[in-house]
């Protein structure tokens, strides 16, 4: 949701502040601001609503604060319009603090604070905590910090300077994630890992109200009762590389393009002799002959990764899938429990609903087991079994290689079933899992051509509205298609089962306007055509994203998007292809922030 970052050392604090909020800036980009304490010794703030760019505009007209201590946050707005006064850092008096989450009963302590005298500038939560800890100050940070928690409901990473206590950072967390780095002679605190890669490579997870305290003499973490505590340090494996652009222009094309190098990381070391193999992540035979139906609960791209993972699994496996929305199944009281598996995907590891799905579904007795990409997030930490996708950051807030690998999983997680629960051998497996191996190669030629789809953007910058369909898996690849789209280009789009849109949509259609239609299905592939020749003669037209081998009759489609024969089962991981980049290009063309898309952010870590 907001990004927040901290730093004590020898350093420039504000550029390492900059610095690491323009690694988190895809977490939220409202407003962004910084308190240092200056040479003075005084804690000086500086904000502005905005991109992170305005900050240091701002900064470059007015001079910036200079010193080696102090906090910094980018927002994205829950309480509170973005505006200068709704920004981050918020100031208590003798306490500024920067917050990532959500303070809950923050309106009962602002009613409580009102009636002791207390005044508030902002509308936000976090002046409330603010207020709160200077409340209780009592000269002791860390007494403080622990009596204050204890009143704070709902998530929080903070990061906190007391004007008292110069040149030191003291950060607490619940729910909201924050790790605390670790360089020579320099600590740091970030909601994320690539926030500090630059500095070090070392970091503690700080782990639900623990207290970590950053001074000159280095990092001391405290429990929940102010004992000091000692942590595994853990070393990122993440490199600088990772986290820039490469040359690419935003960062959602690097991504793209990275989705070959994703695939192989991910499957390689869960394949042995031909086999999937997942015991490393807990996942064997008899554990998987157990489940009598499976869930798959997800936000967004990874509910569509998910609805992929549905289709692959009854197909293959034979067991009945549920894919659900995180936030529908939290709160639906599904009727989940031993004997189930409940499959929790997730790039961030930290999305608030699916979070919440997952503990649901511990409570009910189910096993968990989590798909996540980053490393240490909650969700990965508090499954059940635990698959990571090694797609390495992902930093445009449209997810591409994060969803690819998704379903690469899938279909290993398939395979590994199927041949569990005898419904293929292990030659089929073994079929299956050389071609799920030979994908990366092919997705490496497909990004060679990409002209196709820079033009059929160019046809779609002016629509106000298409529709995306398909059958089956391509009905699945078609949300993602579509969600992919609107998110980054804002052209509204619907995702239809094919079969679906006689049975109301059909009536949208009008004269031009653009129909993506996903064909890669063989056994459905006349259906589809069908479907098209419908939208088609009420004036749709159509692009067509099928095997480059069908000739498509006049009157079928305007423009296609030829792809090569393949299997049809893992034909999606190739055909998702044209769609990142139709919505890519249709983004750029229509001079959007590709990467930063409006109202979004990359981690959503409120309900
Ligand atoms: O981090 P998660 O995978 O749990 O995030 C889930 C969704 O918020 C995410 O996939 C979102 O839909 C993306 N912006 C889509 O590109």
């Amino acid at each position: 949701m907001c990004g927040i970052v901290g730093y004590v050392g020898k350093r420039d604090c504000t550029d390492v502040l900059i610095n690491g909020l323009s690694k988190l800036e895809y977490r939220g980009y409202d407003s962004a601001g910084i308190a240092v304490f200056n040479k003075n010794q005084k804690i000086e703030v500086a904000k502005s609503k905005g991109r992170l760019q305005n900050l240091v505009d701002k900064m470059n007209a007015d001079g910036k604060p200079m010193g080696n201590a102090g906090i910094g946050h980018t927002r994205w707005a829950t309480h509170g319009e973005p505006s200068d006064v709704n920004s981050h850092p918020h100031s208590g008096g003798r306490v500024t603090i920067v917050h990532n989450g959500i303070i809950e009963n923050y309106k009962e302590i602002k009613d409580y604070l009102t009636d002791k005298g207390v005044s508030f500038a902002s509308d936000t939560d976090t002046e409330v905590a603010a207020k709160l800890l200077d409340y209780n100050y009592n000269g002791s940070p860390i007494k403080t910090i622990m009596d204050t928690i204890r009143s704070l409901e709902g998530s929080y990473a903070l990061g906190i300077i007391f004007a008292d206590h110069p040149n030191v950072v003291y950060a607490v967390r619940k729910e909201s994630p924050l790790i605390v780095g670790v360089g020579e002679g320099e600590s740091f605190i970030a909601s994320d890992v690539p926030a500090v890669l630059e500095y070090t490579k070392d970091y503690y997870l700080l782990e639900h109200e623990e207290i970590a305290v950053l001074d000159n003499n280095g990092v001391k973490i405290f429990d929940s009762f102010g004992r000091p505590i000692q942590k595994e340090l853990k070393t990122a494996d993440w490199d600088v590389e990772a986290i820039g652009k490469g040359g690419y222009e935003h960062f959602m094309l690097k991504e793209i393009h990275e989705q070959p190098t994703a695939i192989r990381n991910t499957i390689k070391p869960r394949i042995k002799d031909g086999l999937p193999n997942l015991e490393e992540c807990g996942i064997t035979p008899q554990v998987l002959r157990e489940f009598r139906q499976i869930f798959i609960v997800a936000c967004g791209t990874a509910m569509h990764a998910g609805m992929m993972g549905k289709y692959v699994v009854e197909k293959l496996a034979g067991v009945p899938v549920i894919v659900d929305i995180a936030s529908e199944f939290r709160y639906r009281d599904p009727i989940v429990g031993e004997g189930d598996l409940v499959i929790i995907i997730s790039q961030s590891g930290e999305t608030a609903d699916s979070k919440a799905a997952m503990h649901l579904a511990k409570e009910k007795g189910a096993k968990t087991l989590a798909i996540v990409n980053a490393m240490g997030s909650s969700i990965a930490r508090e499954a059940d079994m635990l698959i990571y996708t090694h797609a390495g950051p992902e930093i445009a807030v449209a997810s591409t290689k994060a969803y690819m690998v998704q379903i690469a999983v899938m279909y290993l997680f398939a395979f590994e079933m199927a041949l569990a629960v005898g419904k293929i051998d292990e030659n089929e497996c073994r079929r299956l899992v050389s071609l799920l191996e030979k994908t990366p190669d092919m997705i490496e030629n497909l990004l060679e051509h990409k002209e196709t789809t820079q033009y059929i953007a160019a046809t779609l910058i002016n629509a106000d509205s298409l529709l995306y369909i398909g059958r089956g898996l391509d009905y699945a690849l078609s949300m993602e298609g579509s969600l992919k789209l609107k998110e980054i280009s804002y052209i509204h789009s619907e995702a239809y089962a094919a079969g679906e849109l006689k049975h109301g949509t059909i009536s949208l259609i009008n004269e031009g306007m653009p129909v993506i239609a996903v064909a890669t299905q063989q056994a459905l592939f006349d259906k589809t055509i069908s479907n098209i020749q419908e939208v088609k003669s009420r004036g749709a037209k159509v692009i067509l994203v099928c095997r480059d081998s069908y000739q498509p009759e006049q009157n079928t489609a305007d423009m296609k998007f030829g792809l090569p024969d393949f299997d049809d089962m893992l034909m999606p991981m190739l055909a998702v292809v044209p769609l990142q980049l139709i919505a890519y290009y249709t983004s750029v063309h229509r001079g959007n922030d590709v990467d930063k898309p409006r109202n979004l952010a990359k981690s959503v870590t409120v309900e």
